[in-house]
């Protein structure tokens, strides 16, 4: 089925910390900036045809030398722990990565949970 775009400074998506647009290249009018600590999430409500494997893709950038790891968390179970969201150089080096993830039919909850106190790189979007 066709991927749909999630923008994380679109309601209902929730951002733990600003929606910001002070750096290029984001998709929308902004980009999530979570606040620096554990556990400051991104959420995106996400709607899947069908029951089963899903590929999400999430674009992000981080302009610090180190990778911001970050559960991916899929209504309400972690299907990728500790993901790594390395550096992409600077802040307006948006890069993709995706991933496996399970779905149910309709209405999912997509949630990236920073499991360091660096926080969530900046976050654009996901894709579903
Ligand atoms: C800088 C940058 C932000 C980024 C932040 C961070 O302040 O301007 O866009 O979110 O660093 O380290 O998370």
């Amino acid at each position: 089925a066709a991927t749909a775009r999630y923008e994380a400074e679109a309601s209902p998506a929730v951002c733990t910390g600003t929606i910001d647009s002070d750096w290029t290249g984001f998709s929308g009018s902004g980009f999530c900036n979570g606040t620096n600590a554990v556990g400051a999430h991104a959420q995106f409500t996400v709607s899947a045809p069908a029951a089963g494997s899903a590929t999400l893709t999430v674009r992000y950038a981080n302009g610090t030398t180190t990778a911001r790891p970050a559960d991916v968390v899929v209504n309400g179970t972690t299907v990728a722990a500790g993901a790594s969201f390395g550096s992409t150089g600077t802040w307006t080096g948006w890069t993709s990565r995706t991933f496996t993830v399970p779905v149910a039919a309709g209405t999912n909850t997509v949630r990236l949970v920073p499991t360091t106190a660096a926080g969530l790189p900046n976050v654009d979007h996901v894709e579903l």
